[in-house]
Parts: C-alpha cells; sequence; structure tokens
C-alpha cells in the first residue's frame, strides 16, 4: 500500500440515523447527516477547512479560531468545527478575511514555536507546518524575542515518546485523547492564558503520573511536542500496511508505518471495527521483540536434552523431525505422537498444524492453550447456545444499560474495550463487578462500580445462583422471552432449583464472603436495569466449575430476556489475539474446524475425501493426558508450535516430568522458551510482522494480519509446518495462506463465506459468514438460538477440593497487568519493563501485619504443589484471605504452586484458587537470582559455541 496519512474529516460523525440537511459551501450543494458540523461536511466535499484543535476522533473543542468561515446572515467568523450545519445554511470558507484572520491566528502561533522546521522529526508529518503553509503564513511580525515557552525541558521519562513543551501550541488534543479516547484523565491544563502548559498528572514525569502508555495523546498531537521516540530516531514513515496486533483477543488493527524496509511506528487503525482508532501500550509501541537479539533464527537439534544445541540447515532440521515421527509411530504406535497448536499463530498456521496430526500423524492427538483459559467457554455456550462464541461485537457495549463484569479486568487484559466501556459507563451505564479484587473499574476517574461483589475465589457459582435465586423469586425474568426462545421445561427445573431457601443471598453469604443485600441489588439491578451485557474472563473460566460457570452465566442472560440483540448478551473477554481462531480452526482433539464432533461420520467423510486419508474417529488426547501418557511411557513425541507449555500450564513439576520422558519434543518459536529447555529440535518462528494470515478476536471478528517485512528466520510458520508435512509425505503445495483460508471455507460451514477478498472488501468478518449472512454475524441468536430452544442447565455449586486449613490458610488467585502478556516472552523483551520489572504478590494489610511482612519485603509462598519467592505489596485491594500475583517472570514461575486440579469438563486448570501460606523470606532462592542471567547466558553461548565447531 502507498504512504497516505489517514484523512482527517475534523469532527465526529453525526449519527447516519438523523434526517440530512441540504447546505451550500463556496457555492457547492452538499447533503450531510443533521448533526454533523460545517468542517466536516467542508471535508466530505474535498474542501480542507485550516485546523488546528480539531480532530475527527475528539469533541469539538473551538479554541484555536483558525477554522473559522463566513455564514451567510450571521455576524462574525463563527468556528467552522463547533458550529453545526443548518438546512439552507450558506457558508464561505475562502474569503480575503478569513485568509488574513488565519493568517493573524498562525502568526501568534509561529512567534512562540521553534524555527527548526527542516531538522524536526516532524517535518514533512506536522500538522502546524502544514497550517502554516495552508494560510500562506511566510513571516512573523512580532518577532521571536518577546516572552515564549522555547526554553523548557524535555520530558524524555516514557521509553517510547517524548514530551517537548517547547513544540506545544496547547491546542489540547491529548488531553482530551487521554480524557475522551482512553478514559485514564492523565493530562491537564495547567495554569492559564500564556501561562497554561501540558502537565502529566501533579506536574508529574509521563512515566510517574497516571499515564498508561496507549500512545492515544500521541496519535492527537498536530506538532512535534509528542512524538515517537522511534520516529525521533528513524524518521518519518513513508509507506504503510494494515495489519493486526498479535498480542490480545480484542484484536486491534494497525497501520504498520515503515520507513523503506523499517518499521517505525503501529498507528492504531482508524477503520478498525474492533479498535476504532485506539490502541494500548503493548500493540502500539511493544513490537522491538521482533528484532531482539534473544531471537533464534536458525533450526538447531540435539539428540538428548544434555546435549547442547547444534544448529543446522531447515533441510536437515526438517528430515530429522520428519523421521523422528515415523520412527516414533513406528516403534510405540500410530497414537503414541501428538501437537499442540498455538493461540498466537494464524488461524491457517493454526489450522495447518491440526491437519498435519489428523492427516499426518494419523491421529487427534491436537490440543491447544486455550485447554488452560478459555475450553470452558466452548463447552459452557455450545451447550446453552448452541455455538463456542461470544454474542455480541464491541460496538454492542454503546447500547448496553447494565454492564456485569465477572473475572476480569478490563483495563489491564483488554486495556482497548476497557476505554470503550468506560466512555459508556461516563454516559451513565451501570455497573456490577464480580472479583475477589477490587480492579481498576470498581473506582477510577469518573467510573465507579455500583456493586462490587468481593466473592471469594471458587465461589463463582455459589454467587450466580444467588443472583439468578433473586430473579427467579422476585419474579424478574423475561416470561415472554423464555417461552418464545428456550425450553420451557428446562427453565422449570432451574427456577426450582434456585429458588431453593438455601441458595438464597443470606444462605451463601458466609460460603463467598459477599453481603445478601449487595447480592439481591445487584440482581435487581441487572434484571430490571435495561440492556444488560455480561463481559467475563479468566476468572470464571480457571476453575473446577469453570464451564458450569459460564453455562450460570448463560442462564442469567435467558432468565432476563439479555440476549439476540445489541446492549445485552454474553461476551467472553479472551486472552490471547487468535484463541477464538485456534478453536475454531479444529485445535481440540474431539473437534474439527467449526467444533464438529470426530464421531460424527459424515463430517469426518468431508474431510476425509479433501485430505485423501482415513481419519481417526476416536477423539485424541488433551494436553494434561499427552503428559500422563508420556510419564506412563506411551506417548513419545510433541510438535508444539507457539506455546511455552512448561511456563504457561499448571503444577510445573508435572508438565516437566511429562516431556522429560518423550524422546522427541519439537518447539517452534520465537524465542528458546522454558519448554525448549526438554525439546531435541527447534525450529524457528516468524512474528506476526513476517507472515500473511488471519486472527480472530473475542468477538468472532476474522481480520487480515499483512506482511510488513521478510521473515528473518526465512520462513512463515505456515510455511514451516508445510515442509515437515511435506517430508512426511503429505504433498501440500499452498503458495499463500489465502489458500488455506480457501480450504477452511470448503470444510467449513461457519467460514463458507470467509476468503481473503472478502476480508479486504468488508475489511473483517465476524463468523458466521454463510450464504444467508455473507457479511458476517455482528450479533448472535437474533431471533432464536443456534441450537434451537435456548438450554438452562442447573448448576449445582461443588467447592473445589481445593481448601484452606491450618497449613495453607490463604487463597492466591492470579492475573495479568496492562504492561505484559501472559508468560512475558514477547513483553520482557521490549521497554514495558519498565513499568513491571517483577512480579509482586499483593497482600491485605490485615494478613501482611499477621505475618511481620512490610512493603516490598520478600516472601517464601507454598502451596501444597510447590514452593516460590517473590516481593510483597500490601493494598486492599484484596481482601482479606487472598492473596494475588500475577505470571509474567519466569523467575516467580507462579505455575510452580499452583496445583493440578481442573474444571470437570474441560481439564481446564484451576489457577485461580490456590490455597497457600505466605511467610518471610530472606530473599529469592539462589536459584531465582541467577536464574534469567544464567538461562540467557547458556542459551547463548550454547547455540554459538555448537554453530561456530
Ligand atoms: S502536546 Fe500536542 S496535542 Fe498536546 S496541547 Fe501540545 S500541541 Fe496540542
Ligand atoms: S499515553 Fe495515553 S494514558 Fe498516557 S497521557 Fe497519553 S493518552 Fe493519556
Ligand atoms: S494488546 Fe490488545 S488492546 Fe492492546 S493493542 Fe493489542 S489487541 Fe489492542
Ligand atoms: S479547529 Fe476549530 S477552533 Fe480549532
Amino acid at each position: 500500500m502507498a504512504w497516505t496519512g489517514e484523512l482527517d474529516l475534523g469532527t465526529k460523525p453525526a449519527p447516519v440515523t438523523g434526517p440530512m440537511v441540504s447546505l451550500t459551501i463556496d457555492g457547492q450543494a452538499v447533503d450531510v447527516p443533521e448533526g454533523t458540523s460545517v468542517m466536516r461536511a467542508a471535508a466530505l466535499m474535498g474542501t480542507t477547512i485550516p485546523k488546528l484543535c480539531a480532530t475527527d476522533n475528539l469533541e469539538a473543542f473551538g479554541s484555536c479560531r483558525l477554522c473559522l468561515v463566513e455564514v451567510e446572515g450571521r455576524a462574525g467568523y463563527p468556528a467552522s468545527c463547533t458550529t453545526p450545519v443548518t438546512p439552507g445554511m450558506v457558508v464561505r470558507t475562502q474569503t480575503d478575511k478569513l485568509k488574513s484572520l488565519r493568517k493573524g491566528v498562525m502568526e501568534l502561533y509561529i512567534s512562540d514555536h521553534p524555527l527548526d522546521c527542516l531538522t524536526c522529526s516532524a517535518n514533512g508529518d506536522c500538522e502546524l507546518q502544514d497550517m502554516a503553509g495552508a494560510v500562506g503564513l511566510r513571516d512573523v511580525r512580532y518577532g521571536y524575542e518577546g516572552d515564549n515557552h522555547l526554553h523548557a525541558e524535555k520530558d524524555e521519562s516514557n521509553p517510547y515518546f517524548t514530551f517537548d513543551s517547547t513544540k506545544c501550541i496547547v491546542c489540547s488534543r491529548c488531553v482530551r485523547a487521554c480524557d475522551e479516547v482512553q478514559g485514564t484523565f492523565a493530562l491537564t491544563v495547567d495554569g492559564r492564558g500564556f501561562g497554561s502548559a501540558i502537565s502529566a498528572g501533579q506536574k508529574q514525569d509521563f512515566l510517574s503520573s497516571e499515564c498508561v502508555s496507549c500512545g492515544a495523546c500521541v496519535q492527537a498531537c498536530p506538532t512535534s511536542a509528542l512524538i515517537e521516540k522511534n520516529v525521533i530516531a528513524v524518521g518519518t514513515p513513508d509507506r504503510a500496511v494494515v495489519t493486526t496486533c498479535a498480542y490480545c483477543g480484542v484484536g486491534c488493527t494497525f497501520r504498520a508505518e515503515m520507513r523503506g524496509e523499517e518499521l517505525v511506528r503501529m498507528v492504531p487503525w482508524k477503520d478498525g471495527k474492533a479498535n476504532r482508532g485506539h490502541s494500548c501500550v503493548k500493540g502500539r509501541f511493544a513490537w522491538g521483540y521482533a528484532n531482539h537479539k534473544e531471537r533464534v533464527l536458525n533450526p538447531m537439534i540435539r539428540s538428548s536434552v544434555d546435549q547442547p544445541w547444534r544448529e543446522v540447515s531447515w533441510d536437515e532440521a526438517i528430515a530429522y523431525t520428519a523421521s523422528e515421527f515415523r520412527r516414533i509411530q513406528a516403534q510405540y504406535g500410530t497414537r503414541a505422537v501428538g501437537g499442540i497448536t498455538s493461540s498466537r499463530c494464524t488461524n491457517e498456521e493454526t489450522f495447518l498444524v491440526q491437519k498435519l496430526i489428523r492427516q499426518g500423524f494419523g491421529n487427534n492427538n491436537v490440543d491447544t492453550c486455550a485447554r488452560v483459559c478459555h475450553s470452558p467457554t466452548g463447552y459452557g455456550l455450545k451447550t446453552t447456545f448452541g455455538t463456542s462464541a461470544g454474542t455480541q461485537d464491541f460496538d454492542s457495549v454503546q447500547y448496553a444499560d447494565v454492564i456485569m463484569i465477572i473475572g476480569a479486568n478490563p483495563t489491564d487484559g483488554h486495556p482497548v474495550f476497557a476505554s470503550r466501556m468506560k466512555r459508556r459507563l461516563r454516559q451513565g451505564a451501570k455497573l456490577i463487578i464480580l472479583d475477589p479484587r477490587r480492579t481498576d473499574l470498581v473506582r477510577s476517574p469518573h467510573v465507579e462500580a455500583d456493586y462490587h461483589l468481593p466473592l471469594k475465589p471458587g465461589t463463582n457459582v455459589a454467587l450466580l445462583t444467588a443472583i439468578a435465586h433473586v430473579i427467579v423469586t422476585e419474579g424478574l425474568f423475561d416470561e415472554t422471552f423464555i417461552r418464545d426462545r428456550c425450553d420451557w421445561d428446562e427453565f422449570a427445573d432451574w427456577s426450582a432449583f434456585v429458588s431453593e431457601p438455601e441458595r438464597s443471598p443470606e444462605a451463601i453469604e458466609p460460603l463467598t464472603g459477599v453481603k445478601a443485600a449487595d447480592v439481591r441489588g445487584a440482581a435487581r439491578l441487572y434484571a430490571t436495569g435495561g440492556n444488560g451485557a455480561i463481559y467475563y474472563g479468566l476468572g470464571v473460566t480457571e476453575h473446577s466449575q469453570g464451564s458450569s460457570t459460564v453455562m450460570a452465566i448463560a442462564n442469567l442472560a435467558m432468565a432476563t430476556g439479555n440476549l439476540g440483540r445489541e446492549g445485552v448478551g454474553v461476551n467472553p473477554l479472551r486472552g490471547q489475539n487468535n484463541v477464538q481462531g485456534a478453536c475454531d480452526m479444529g485445535s481440540f482433539p474431539h473437534e474439527f474446524s467449526g467444533y464438529r464432533h470426530v464421531s460424527d461420520g459424515e463430517t469426518r467423510a468431508l474431510f476425509e475425501k479433501a485430505w485423501g486419508v482415513p481419519l481417526d474417529a476416536e477423539p485424541g488426547l488433551r494436553i494434561p493426558n499427552m503428559l500422563d501418557a508420556a510419564t506412563d511411557g506411551v506417548f513419545k513425541a510433541l510438535f508444539i508450535q507457539g506455546e511455552d507449555i512448561l511456563q504457561s500450564d499448571p503444577n510445573t513439576h508435572h508438565v516437566a516430568a511429562g516431556l522429560a520422558a518423550m524422546e522427541c519434543v519439537v518447539v517452534q518459536d520465537l524465542f528458546l522458551n522454558e519448554t525448549a529447555n526438554y525439546a531435541h529440535v527447534f525450529l524457528p518462528g516468524s512474528t506476526f510482522l513476517e507472515k500473511d494470515g488471519t486472527f480472530t478476536n473475542a468477538e468472532r471478528r476474522i481480520q487480515r494480519v499483512r506482511k510488513v517485512m521478510e521473515p528473518r528466520n526465512g520462513y512463515g510458520d505456515w510455511e514451516i509446518v508445510q515442509l515437515v508435512a511435506n517430508a512426511l509425505g503429505l504433498g501440500w503445495d499452498y503458495a499463500h495462506p489465502s489458500q488455506i483460508m480457501d480450504e477452511v471455507a470448503r470444510l467449513t460451514p461457519t467460514f463458507a463465506k470467509v476468503s481473503y477478498a472478502a476480508l479486504d472488501e468488508h475489511g473483517s468478518l465476524q463468523w458466521p459468514a454463510t450464504d444467508a449472512m455473507p457479511a458476517g454475524t455482528p450479533t448472535m441468536h437474533i431471533g432464536g438460538f443456534a441450537r434451537g430452544k435456548g438450554k438452562f442447565v442447573v448448576t449445582d455449586y461443588v467447592p473445589t477440593d481445593e481448601k484452606t486449613g491450618p497449613r495453607f490458610p490463604l487463597l492466591l488467585t492470579t492475573g495479568r497487568i496492562l504492561s505484559h502478556y501472559n508468560v512475558g516472552a514477547q513483553t520482557r523483551r521490549t521497554d514495558n519493563v519498565a513499568w513491571h520489572p517483577e512480579d509482586m504478590l499483593e497482600i491485605h494489610p490485615q494478613d501482611a501485619e499477621n505475618r511481620g511482612i512490610r512493603d516490598g519485603d520478600w516472601v517464601s509462598l507454598r502451596s501444597r504443589a510447590g514452593e516460590t519467592t517473590l516481593r510483597v505489596t500490601i493494598t486492599e485491594r484484596v481482601a482479606p484471605g487472598v492473596v494475588y500475583t500475577t505470571f509474567h517472570h519466569p523467575a516467580t514461575q507462579a505455575n510452580v504452586i499452583t496445583t493440578d486440579y481442573s474444571d470437570w469438563a474441560t481439564n481446564c486448570p484451576e489457577y485461580k484458587v490456590t490455597a497457600v501460606q505466605v511467610s518471610p523470606s530472606n530473599g529469592p532462592s539462589d536459584w531465582q537470582k541467577s536464574y534469567e542471567e544464567q538461562a540467557r547466558h547458556s542459551r547463548r553461548i550454547e547455540a554459538v559455541v555448537v554453530a561456530a565447531e
């Protein structure tokens, strides 16, 4: 795509639902929706009115006075950005008087601005420079000697951008972007008149302020006052490619702006339907890992894991992989091998890995990391509604009246969606939060939860059933909806169950720790407050009753009629960028793409015909079962694409034992991860910047990933899988990932209308995209459920086997922080470490005092499974009896202490509940002290030394 800066129409669009208004601008007739500004109306017909303080993703402000126009019959010169069109209006934008006024305004700005355009980093990409040209300013009458701001200091504290107030024109676009778009309210205009200046926080630098480094202010700034450090270092971009973020399930799309072959910056794409022009610190700035020195670029093999790695050619690595898998299958049987797909990789790559296993290995031993996060979502929503996915698009939140967040922390985990949610909350939507921890949304600038129900970890089902108890016993359910859309008999069974007195808020209060009055209040609000939308996260799924909790949520939504239209629904906030897609593509051992069971003869016949081999009708092994089978000596080889199961899966000791028992472990990844310590083959992976494909976000939205640079390792990941497949004799001949998607579409009814051409045409598609819905399906279950009648499921509360007691009196729960992603393999290799250099344990002041622990102390954290050491933060964010940590740093090894209890239906591990004890410690254990340094050192040296031999 050739370089074009994005068109800025100056002000936001008016709702297209209003009547059209006809007016005349510079003698030309134009029709625009009512509520459109004169500036936008002119821009739509191709006339650019000079502007500085206006930009089309912010409310008009009217402060710079550059956009003045003349309106017939109106005195003075109104600002076109704040003047709405009226019927019959006659506007002139280019008169001599206007030119002179605008020139005068620009003179004032320029007289207090450094005259260094030619050496300025924004030269050629600066609106101030453009406007000076547009108004024909050639010199400044006032001179430059008077009072000015030209000696102010630069703030370079943020790792990714600088603030140079000498370049600031105090247009307040940055302040408004932080307030309106991001919702953090970190910036203010300090002082008045000539003395006014932009300030982060309480006259702090950006890094120590409330700023979360989303970059919205940098994007909004019309000068180089706020500018990316990389633009200063590399220069302004000359071309752009639209692609999709590879971090989280929000699925923000970006313009990857390039200078030659070098990536200069990622700028959120205004037309992106998931992010609408916004981003978080990870997608916007944390892509430097692609060039990190620890990235492995050459394949390596070794005959046993106590040997050093040996760099080899791609040919040798691929041939070795294929021969080992064939040898092991010949020796131990067809089912002695398997593979793991990655939610970080594209749909096409995931589809190929599961095809490799089903077609090439001849079994169904394929699983995915969704096993450890959202597998209960798939099970629960399929059972109740008939589709293993969320029901809405992100835009839907704009129409919600009551938002219920369960076990999710969107401001950290799904920040761009959180910003949209906060905007709706600031407009007056009500908020209910079910979370053991006081997350940011419980109280943040201009947002406060109406109810925070701080339940004890592990009691989700009891609490949701108590909410249902109130809705049913107080007659707040939607009988019409239930009779029309659901199975009434199942509803009757369910309502009888939830109505029992032992399920009342009062009866479960001792169990959950939540005040009964709050439960009643929250239930009434959700049931009667208008459109009720539920958003949930891993705090729901990663429990022994994860699937039951998902079904309990679905029951609530059906009982209150909150499904099948905008503003309502049940919405899992998916973790990784392509966790939805990995599940859709057939990564589970019992399902082909599109969630069709492997035992279904018709579906199997379809795939057998396409792939030319008989396929196994028996479901394969899940990840924990593969590891069990390995320690039992019957499972011998594993192909792992883009996953670090040693770090991400529960009970590290068990994972290590399983991997150690295998004869061939193949790891395909960017870096030598922890799992690679047990690998025999390492195949270097490619980053999302280096390949074509698609990701599917939490809204079921399929979006293009476009190659912006050649793969540094030589191949895209899909090509590597194809090489392995062909070494096994499968004869694949995909020339481009679009052909893989074409195959998916041929074999998967819900993807029937998905193709790269359709994605390019529509920008993105939310599946199902079928003959009936060729442009996709933003809202599911309109008029009827995918399964027919909605199914109410009785969800009896069964306490987890993981119990507190005298030895382990506290409950540990885990989560993520904004600046890092999962096990941190990528974000730890960027400047994001500035915000979170280590994992900390949050503990309530009372629990800390009882143990003689002070803020910042090192503590030992012990469970029945293991022990680790980390430092504490004393905070009332967690309730007494609950402790909390993140799991982004391998030196902490938080999963050493998690147990292997798991969801009854899907084996999703119970990460969110571990009974622990916390006690003072002298500091990190010896292995932790030297862990990172040693690991890095030894990996680099091993690889380099052996390569040189
Ligand atoms: S920093 Fe940029 S956006 Fe903010 S007030 Fe100054 S010029 Fe405007
Ligand atoms: S980077 Fe984001 S959070 Fe920080 S000041 Fe700018 S807009 Fe606000
Ligand atoms: S990490 Fe998530 S919220 Fe942040 S930019 Fe990427 S997709 Fe968007
Ligand atoms: S752009 Fe209209 S007043 Fe600044």
